[in-house]
């Protein structure tokens, strides 16, 4: 059983303010049960109640998963005195209280990022302990050789001494590479590269652990995901 303050609830679910929820509420727009409502602070259970506001019905939903494909040139935070960040993205019918991005991509990245407000998923999303795929698509600045693959494949050592995890690393055509990591180190696949005296031009993320990027998503777009499916993210794939 979950309780909460009418106001609190529908404000939260909508993404609409307090201000105006109870404006709406003094209107009589909501009902709890089939009850008319008007007291914002009326306590309603979120697992049990049927609330309806302005004719519709609030399901309720403890966390929101948003899958983005990331542009480039935006910052992934949650909020920047000056610079356009992942968040201020999501469009106003999917954003909440407290949403952000899991990890994080640099500003000229694209590609894969969820949004949530689920700390714990996060959590265990980018902890390196649980070892959740990363996989990438890298276009780089020469060819990628089968020593390469090999020194990647038994984790690289940065330049400043940070020792990585073992990576993948496939060739793919024109100067195109395909690198699968478990970790979150800053920057850490452009200074892997930069070990082996490769640039990369470009870095798109492809895929979270299960949970893969569509095809169909268009770049600075965002869609929800039902948690089940943002739980495939921390499959553990090869
Ligand atoms: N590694 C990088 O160098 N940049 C990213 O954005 C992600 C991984």
């Amino acid at each position: 059983m979950q309780k909460q303050r009418l106001d609190k609830f529908i404000s939260n679910q909508l993404n609409i303010s307090r201000k105006d929820v109870r404006t709406a509420l003094k209107r009589g727009q909501a009902t709890v049960n089939g009850r008319i409502e008007k007291d914002a602070a009326f306590t309603v259970d979120t697992d049990a109640d049927v609330i309806i506001f302005e004719g519709k019905e609030i399901s309720y939903k403890k966390y929101i998963y948003i899958l983005m494909n990331k542009p480039k040139g935006v910052l992934s935070a949650s909020n920047d005195k000056s610079r356009e960040t992942v968040v201020d993205l999501v469009p106003a019918e999917l954003k909440r209280a407290g949403l952000f991005p899991v990890g994080r991509l640099d500003r000229d990245t694209t590609g894969l990022l969820i949004i949530t407000d689920n700390g714990e998923f996060a959590h265990n999303c980018i902890s390196p302990k649980k070892m959740i795929s990363k996989s990438y698509i890298a276009s780089l600045d020469g060819e990628v050789t089968e020593e390469m693959c090999e020194i990647f494949g038994q984790g690289v050592t940065l330049k400043d001494g940070t020792k990585c995890k073992p990576a993948k690393l496939y060739p793919l055509d024109s100067n195109k590479a395909r690198i699968i990591i478990t970790e979150g180190k800053y920057h850490q696949i452009k200074r892997m590269f930069g070990t082996v005296g490769l640039g990369v031009n470009e870095l798109h993320r492809e895929s979270i652990g299960g949970l893969a990027l569509p095809q169909s998503l268009e770049e600075g777009k965002c869609i929800e995901i039902a948690e089940k499916e943002a739980f495939s993210a921390l499959l553990k794939v090869c």
